[in-house]
């Protein structure tokens, strides 16, 4: 593997490997990378010929009061992990090589960015959008592979690749999860024993609703209250930032449910958000 830190390295090796007729596989990432990066690089390298990944923590999508300064920073660690996972290109650049001046150009996207998260982290998304539509420009036509873990920043990579027509084909991939049930995030590891205990609740809260929309419920407002009744057995779980039985791709509320449909929530314990969603065609 090697790690390029550089845009110009980056690109020449890429189009000498498209020139030989190689197919690019790409994972986007901000390092500290856990089993869920690892799936998405393991898919980069085996889907396509050449597996490349990034790891850049891009302050652009952190708002002043979030966490860019202590966000964990370990590249020999990920560097191992991506090797493993089969990576051949490493793309590690410095935040003044990917933003040399000042940016003054900032790709956002309406209505799948407002609600949910949007509503907490206003300026988040296009911060993800800029950096992505750079590193989409750099590494050029590819596979990328991003994690349905963060489900409304791929719904709006998914439309936003479309609207801006890059030669991307991207690919939402499943969330791994622990053996219990709770989706894999670096946010885990700061829950206390107790906390930890009851945050698979989130994840059979968001199955219950799937099992009443197979079932023939049709109402958003009836699956939202059976997902929120279940984590409310959870003692120890805030009430919910939101719970949206949505349309998989505008993440807009339907009045009926039908086609494909995403089930998502937001669930403190104590001070660690913990983000989790779940997907359901309604025939
Ligand atoms: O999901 C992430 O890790 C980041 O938002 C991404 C897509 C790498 C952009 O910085």
């Amino acid at each position: 593997m090697e790690i390029l830190h550089t845009i110009s390295e980056l690109r020449s090796h890429l189009d000498r490997e498209r020139a030989d007729g190689k197919t690019i596989g790409f994972a986007p990432t901000m390092g500290a990378l856990h089993h869920g990066h690892e799936s998405l690089m393991v898919a980069a390298s085996t889907m396509c010929n050449v597996g490349v990944a990034s790891i850049f923590v891009n302050p652009l999508q952190f708002a002043p009061d979030e966490d860019l300064d202590s966000y964990p920073r370990m590249l020999d660690e990920d560097a191992a992990k991506a090797e493993a996972a089969g990576i051949e290109y490493l793309f590690v650049p410095s935040v003044r090589e990917m933003y040399p001046e000042e940016n003054w150009t900032t790709v956002s996207l309406r209505v799948v960015t407002e609600p949910w998260e949007g509503s907490s982290r206003p300026t988040h998304f296009a911060g993800v959008a800029t950096v992505v539509s750079k590193l989409f420009n750099i590494v050029g036509p590819c596979t990328a592979y991003f994690g349905q873990k963060d489900y409304q920043q791929l719904a709006m990579l998914r439309r936003m690749t479309t609207d801006l027509n890059f030669p991307v084909d991207v690919k939402g991939m499943p969330t791994v999860r622990e053996e219990d049930g709770l989706a894999m995030s670096s946010r885990n590891l700061r829950l206390t024993p107790e906390h930890r205990e009851q945050a698979p609740t989130v994840q059979r809260a968001l199955q219950a609703g799937v099992t009443a929309i197979e079932g023939g419920e049709r109402d958003p407002a009836a699956v939202e209250a059976i997902v929120r009744a279940i984590i409310a057995t959870a003692p120890l779980a805030a009430e919910p930032d939101y719970i949206a039985v949505v349309d998989a791709a505008s993440l807009r509320t339907p009045e009926i449910l039908s086609g494909e449909i995403r089930l998502l929530t937001a669930v403190y314990f104590g001070d660690v958000r913990l983000i989790d969603n779940v997907g359901v065609v309604a025939p």
